[in-house]
């Protein structure tokens, strides 16, 4: 049987530990011998109110059973507070769970600039500031671990969450990029979206559904991401949760190349529209710069086939 993995002298912060997924990973890496910092604001799902009660039931859980952690209470917007807490009690930073979260689900007829403004607060802000702060720790002692949280929303998108879809979506990007920059250092950073039951989920999922999918079963993927063991992982997409774990990764279709000049109008795309979206010989980039490569092709290509062309007349356009 292989060895369990360890985290013993290290240190985690997890933000939004006060419950749901926060409170299984904060648990179970301090079982793990990690020192962990609890952070938490204590506010209602929506993102109001703020109590230090949730981030202290889950310290006192995790020293009652013989572990290490102390509370924060600051909203991830201060992010640089969390890692300050991180420094003083533990006197350095290894992995970072950007975990915190709120909805403010909505129809987008009915979505307030208030809707829109909290969640990229939380959501996108929070992981920024937290991750940001953390960074010069990490590069300093060449080693670091993040872990973003994305969401099936961000990725499909999800009736009544524009606001959340649209933050979990750049948690991916946010995390590409993190990834590609902290590779000489040993950052690695990856970014799942996870399927769990909490107060979060409650109210949307039957108790059936939700009793199979308990936070715990979301723990093991990210504690193998984060682990030191882990040196080739970095900028992943993974879905996780009720025992299921998949790998996601962007497909191109095989695409449409055409000449770029006059003759490169709407109706010589529509013409050739079945190889715009056919993926049966698709390629599965990860970085822009394959594509630059494709303009020298396009070059040398004769005019465009002009299909049918393409009315808009009656209709008001606004450009921004
Ligand atoms: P949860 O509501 O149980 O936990 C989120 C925690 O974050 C709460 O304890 C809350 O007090 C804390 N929090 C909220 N705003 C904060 C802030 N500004 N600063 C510090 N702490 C703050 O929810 P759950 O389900 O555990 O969610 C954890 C993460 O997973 C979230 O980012 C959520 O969007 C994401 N997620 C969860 C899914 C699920 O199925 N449970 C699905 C997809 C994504």
């Amino acid at each position: 049987m292989a060895s369990e993995l360890r985290f013993d002298d290290q240190v985690v912060v997890v933000t939004g530990a006060g419950g749901g997924l926060g409170k299984a990973y904060a648990t179970f890496f301090a079982s793990r011998g990690a020192k962990v910092v609890v952070n938490d604001l204590g506010g209602s799902f929506k993102g109001d109110g703020n109590s230090t009660k949730a981030a202290d039931v889950v310290v006192d859980e995790i020293k009652a059973a013989g572990g290490q952690a102390v509370a924060n209470y600051d909203s991830v917007e201060n992010g640089e507070k969390i890692i300050e807490t991180a420094i003083k009690a533990f006197g350095r930073i290894d992995i970072l769970l950007n975990n915190a979260g709120i909805l403010r689900d909505v129809s987008f007829k009915n979505m307030t600039d208030q809707d829109w403004d909290l969640i990229m607060k939380v959501h996108v802000k929070g992981s920024y500031k937290c991750a940001r702060a953390a960074w010069p720790y990490f590069r300093k002692q060449k080693y670091g671990r993040v872990i973003n949280t994305a969401s099936a929303a961000g990725l499909f998108g999800s009736f009544g969450q524009a606001n959340y879809s649209a933050a979990k979506l750049a948690m991916v990007g946010f995390t590409e990029t993190l990834a590609k920059e902290g590779a000489k250092y040993n950052i690695i950073s990856n970014v799942i979206a996870p399927i769990a039951a909490s107060r979060m989920t409650q109210t949307v999922m039957p108790p059936d559904v939700l009793e199979n999918l308990k936070p715990d079963w979301v723990v093991p993927l990210v504690a193998v991401l984060v682990h030191k063991s882990n040196t080739k992982e970095n900028g992943g997409i993974y879905e996780v949760g009720g025992g299921h774990v998949a790998k996601l990764r962007w497909e191109r279709s095989s695409g449409l190349l055409l000449k770029a000049d006059d003759s490169y109008t709407p109706g010589a795309i529509l013409k050739k529209w079945d190889k715009v979206i056919d993926f049966s010989n698709p390629q599965y980039p990860t970085g822009p710069n394959d594509f630059l490569g494709l303009l020298e092709e396009s070059m040398k290509l004769g005019p465009n086939e002009q299909g049918e062309t393409l009315d808009f007349s009656g209709r008001v356009a606004l450009v921004t």
